[in-house]
């Protein structure tokens, strides 16, 4: 149930009933104070600004024309013409025994739902996985849960970069291993070590240079011998990456990877359709699309190079290919890429493009989804004690012990087995919920102990409000499957409960509108909180029988909510902790 679409659909009839111009917005929006009622609608301003009209008066005259009957017990004019709704408890406790017996959380699937293409992950094969990857990987993961569970068709891209200049020198390290008879899987366990080597060996030696030079090229035409080995690399730094997102309790796998090379065939296709449409010009060599939009205040115009002197093809080139495939074969609807803030320029040049070249439909969207930096304490990008890059596997290792130990000195009695789980869940959504509860267009510093705390909005204070009315349920001893009746909504707490419960789905709304995660964590949050208020005043156990069964199914609730809320981020629950 969306009480905000509701409202909102309500009570823009009555304005257009009204006298106001069709589709004029209501702006219903949750009111910030009790007394404002639970929800508050502010559009009646401004077209009473347009129709020249006095706004109360207006107002009153929509008031008159709306029937809220059924859902609220009082609708009154506020200020200068605000309308207030106060919802009705008895409706409230009605909505609460639907969400009980849907089997969805009583959440509409949406009626027209999209093909939306979600990018995310893409980190370049040549090394490993590292904390800059945490970012897109679960905010993206989050994002696509929550939009397939509102009825939407998501396809996955992992548009993994395998393709570039440095796989020629991975290539020659290979062969040099090769010809030594040493042990390349043996070699290749250890990615980050691997590229080092490498590096090294092609900065230092020129003839090993030369060779890694040569292979790219090869590569690039198609040499089978050169993307044999190629082949071996890519599979191996795969094969790393699904280590990492099973770890993560990330959805993607193998069949999203839809890397950089896939492209290679087209992006002759992507320059010469731009030359045949006059968008290309020559600049010292290189091929360029020069966009008005991309001047600066001198009228310097940053351009978009496609093809380089000489030939090569560009990250911008494949891009634009992307952008084809995922409108003409993958039927996008809707495109959202989960890429470090600092592309934004990229994104906007290859949108802009893309819209004067045709290679989207003008409906279809593409949006960029930027976000910060992981930063460390010392107010620079997070890294390692010894100052490298943080590797992303070594990083949820740790996560994972600390949280053992934390939990494993709170229960001194309980079985390794079960401490390890319990450790392995609160580390790895400790590190995963750090993130995804900030706005993502801001850069945040990942410290252990506020991310691990068991106060605050983390991971382990949500895990362990649920694990909590997991057992106040199982204390219960009643048969949770078979108890129905009324639920109830008589007191305060319990009513500021049940308003929160039933705005699940304009949480998840937001997330999948604006691909913010945060915004469903902040639900979360309030309503564990809320859940506690209601808890200390209100006695669940010890209530006599009909108040027992409804405030039970007010906790059930609140428990399937959570569960599932956290299960859009990509969190497990856990029964006891
Ligand atoms: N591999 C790129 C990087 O690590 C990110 C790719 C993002 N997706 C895209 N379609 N460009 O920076």
């Amino acid at each position: 149930m969306n009480i905000q679409t509701l409202l909102n659909q309500r009570i823009q009839a009555a304005m257009v009933a009204a006298g106001a111009p069709d589709g004029s917005p209501a702006l219903v929006r949750q009111s910030a104070k009790v007394q404002f009622g639970d929800y508050q609608a502010n559009g009646i301003m401004g077209v009473a600004k347009a129709l020249k009209t006095n706004p109360r008066e207006l107002a009153q005259v929509v008031i008159d024309k709306l029937d809220l009957s059924d859902v609220a017990e009082k609708v009154e004019i506020a200020g200068p013409g605000f309308i207030n709704v106060f919802l009705k408890n008895v409706w409230l406790g009605k909505e609460l025994a639907e969400l009980r017996s849907s089997d969805h959380l009583d959440i509409d699937k949406v009626d027209s739902p999209e093909v939306v293409v979600v990018d995310y992950s893409s980190p370049n094969l040549a090394k490993e996985m590292h904390v800059g990857h945490l970012r897109s990987t679960v905010i993206g993961d989050a994002v696509v849960r929550t939009l397939e569970f509102l009825g939407h068709t998501v396809v996955r891209q992992n548009h993994v970069g395998d393709w570039g200049t440095q796989f020629g020198m991975l290539l020659a390290y290979m062969e040099r291993l090769r010809s030594e008879n040493s042990e390349i899987s043996m070699a290749l366990s250890d990615l980050e070590t691997f590229y080092r080597a490498a590096k090294t060996c092609f900065d230092d030696d020129e003839a090993f240079a030369k060779r890694a030079r040569e292979l790219v090229v090869e590569l690039q035409s198609g040499n089978e011998e050169c993307l044999a080995l190629w082949d071996e690399f890519i599979n191996i730094s795969l094969t790393h990456c699904e280590e990492t997102y099973k770890m993560l309790g990330v959805s993607l796998e193998r069949q999203h990877v839809m890397p950089e090379s896939a492209y290679n065939d087209d992006l002759v296709n992507v320059v010469n359709d731009l030359q045949e449409q006059g968008l290309l010009k020559e600049s010292n060599g290189a091929q360029c699309v020069f966009m008005d939009e991309f001047a600066n205040k001198d009228g310097e115009i940053t351009p978009v190079i496609v093809q380089k002197t000489g030939g090569g093809f560009l990250y911008a080139t494949t891009d634009l290919a992307a952008v084809r495939f995922r409108q003409h074969t993958l039927n996008a609807d809707r495109v959202l890429y989960f890429v470090d803030a600092r592309q934004s320029l990229h994104f906007q040049q290859i949108f802009t493009l893309s819209r004067k070249a045709g290679f989207v439909k003008p409906s279809t969207q593409l949006e960029h989804m930027p976000f910060g930096t992981v930063m460390g304490s010392d107010g620079k990008p997070f890294k390692t004690r010894s100052g490298g890059v943080a590797k992303l596997s070594a990083l949820l290792e740790e996560a994972q012990e600390r949280a053992y130990q934390l939990v494993a000195s709170k229960n001194p009695d309980m079985g390794e087995e079960e401490l390890r789980n319990i450790g392995r869940v609160v580390g790895i959504s400790s590190v995963k919920y750090a993130d995804l509860s900030k706005n993502r267009t801001s850069d945040y510093v990942f410290n252990w102990d506020t991310m691990l705390s068991f106060e605050g909005n983390t991971a382990p204070y949500l895990l362990y409000a649920y694990s909590r009315i997991a057992s106040i349920v199982k204390r219960s001893e009643i048969d949770v499957t078979s108890l129905t009746g009324d639920i109830a909504v008589v007191e305060a707490q319990e009513r500021a409960l049940a308003v929160k419960l039933c705005q699940f789905e304009e949480a998840i709304q937001q997330v999948a509108n604006d691909g913010m995660p945060h915004f469903l964590c902040a639900y979360l949050y309030d309503l564990a909180g809320t859940f506690m208020t209601f808890y200390e005043a209100c006695p669940i156990l010890n209530a006599e029988e009909d108040v027992k069964n409804s405030r039970l199914q007010l906790a059930l609730n609140t428990a399937s909510t959570l569960k599932q809320g956290l299960a859009l981020l990509g969190i497990e629950t856990l029964e006891r902790m």
